[in-house]
C-alpha cells in the first residue's frame, strides 16, 4: 500500500463500499459510503470499534446538511455558517434516511464540512457522504500523515489520499446542537469562545452529560507507553525517579515549560532509549498550535522509540491547549474534561 493522490481510483473504491483514507485538516480519516451498510460494516470492522459508537459524516458543501439533518436549529445553523469549512462537527438530530450503523442507533447524527482541499475534492467527486473516523485503530493516536495511515491500517484501505501532514493536528470540536442550548462534546480547534460568539449562547461542556460521545472515554487517543502529567518543575525529579529505576523516559513540553535553557543533563536526545536509560526531550513545541500539531506525532514517536514512559506537561488552556490538555489526559488514562 503506497499513498497517492488520485481521487478517481478513490471515488471508484468507495462506489464499491471500499475503504479510503484521506487528510483532512485535524487528522487523517477513514472513509465509507455512508449510505451503503455493507461499507460500514467494514469499515468498523477494519477500527476495531464497537457498533454502537457513531461516526462523523463528511460533506463536500454545507448545502447537504438538510439532507442528513432532521431540522436545523439557530444555533446549528450559526455554528455551521461561522464555521464551515473547518474543524467543527456539529451533532443535529438525523434524518430518517440516516443508516443506524452511522448513528450508533441514536436519534442524532454527526456531521462536518472539513477544510483541506484534496479531501474537498473527493467529496465533491463522490458527490455523497462519507462517514469517516480517525484512520487509527480504536482507541489509539490518530494518524497525521499518510505514512500513518498507512503503516496502522495499510492493509485494509484500498486507497490511501496523501495530503501531507495536517495542519491543526487534534480532532475536530464537536458541538452538540440536537437539543435545547449548545454544549460542546469535545473540545478542537474552534474554541468555546468563538462558539458562544457565533451563536449568542452560553456554551455547556460535556461533564456529565448524557449525550455520548465516545471520543470522550477515559484513556482513548493511548500510546503504548505510560503517560504520566507533570508540571514543568516536577520534570526533573520525575525523571531522575523514572531513570534512577531502569525505566526510559521521554519529556514532552512547551519550549517555555524548560525555562531559559533545556537542562544539561537532558540533552541526550537520539539516545537509544531502549538501550541507554536516559531521558529523551521530544523537539518541544513553541506555541500551543505547535503543539496540537506535532501531538500525535510525538506520541508515536515515543512507541516507535521503545520508551516506557512520557513526561508529558500539558500547555496553558487556551486557544487550541483546551483540546491538547484534554488529548493528554486521555493519553494518561484519566478522565478529561
Ligand atoms: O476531526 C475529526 O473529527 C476527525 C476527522 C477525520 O474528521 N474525525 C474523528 O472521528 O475524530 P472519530 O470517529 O475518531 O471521532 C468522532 C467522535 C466520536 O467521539 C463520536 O462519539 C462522536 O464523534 N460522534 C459522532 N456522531 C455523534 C453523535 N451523533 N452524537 C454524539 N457524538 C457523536
Ligand atoms: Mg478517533
Amino acid at each position: 500500500m503506497t499513498a497517492s493522490r488520485d481521487i478517481d481510483r478513490a471515488v471508484r473504491a468507495l462506489r464499491r463500499g471500499l475503504l479510503v483514507a484521506f487528510p483532512t485538516e485535524t487528522v487523517y480519516g477513514l472513509g465509507a459510503d455512508a449510505r451503503n451498510p455493507d461499507a460500514l460494516a467494514r469499515l468498523y470492522s477494519a477500527k476495531g470499534r464497537p457498533p454502537t459508537h457513531p461516526v462523523i459524516v463528511h460533506l463536500a458543501r454545507p448545502s447537504q446538511l438538510s439532507a442528513w439533518a432532521a431540522g436545523v436549529s439557530a444555533a446549528a445553523h450559526a455554528v455551521t455558517e461561522a464555521f464551515w469549512p473547518g474543524p467543527l462537527t456539529v451533532v443535529v438530530r438525523r434524518d430518517p434516511r440516516v443508516l443506524d450503523a452511522v448513528t450508533g442507533g441514536e436519534a442524532t447524527v454527526g456531521l462536518r464540512v472539513p477544510d483541506q482541499p484534496l479531501a474537498l475534492e473527493l467529496l465533491d467527486a463522490f458527490g455523497e457522504g462519507l462517514a469517516a473516523p480517525s484512520a487509527n485503530r480504536f482507541g489509539r493516536v490518530s494518524p497525521t500523515t499518510a505514512a500513518d495511515v498507512v503503516a496502522e491500517l495499510g492493509d485494509v484501505v484500498e486507497v490511501v489520499l496523501d495530503g501531507g501532514p495536517c495542519r491543526v493536528g487534534v480532532e475536530s470540536t464537536i458541538v452538540d446542537c440536537s437539543r435545547d442550548g449548545v454544549a460542546i462534546l469535545r473540545p478542537g480547534a474552534i474554541s468555546r469562545e468563538a462558539i458562544e460568539a457565533a451563536t449568542g449562547v452560553a456554551v455547556r461542556t460535556a461533564a456529565g452529560d448524557p449525550v455520548r460521545a465516545p471520543g470522550t472515554l477515559k484513556s482513548h487517543y493511548a500510546p503504548r507507553a505510560t503517560v504520566l502529567l507533570v508540571t514543568a518543575d516536577e520534570i526533573e525529579a520525575r525523571a531522575r525517579d523514572l531513570v534512577d529505576a531502569g525505566t526510559s523516559v521521554a519529556v514532552l513540553a512547551l519550549v517555555e515549560a524548560f525555562g531559559a535553557a533545556i537542562p544539561e543533563q537532558f540533552r541526550s536526545r537520539g539516545a537509544k532509549a531502549k538501550d541507554v536509560p536516559s531521558v529523551t526531550i521530544l523537539d518541544p513545541p513553541r506555541d500551543v498550535d505547535e503543539y496540537a500539531r506535532m501531538l500525535y506525532a510525538r506520541l508515536r514517536e515515543v512507541d516507535r522509540r521503545g520508551i516506557d514512559v512520557l513526561l508529558a506537561v500539558p500547555p496553558p488552556e487556551t486557544g487550541i491547549g483546551t483540546a491538547v490538555a484534554d488529548r493528554l489526559r486521555r493519553a494518561s488514562g484519566r478522565e478529561g474534561s
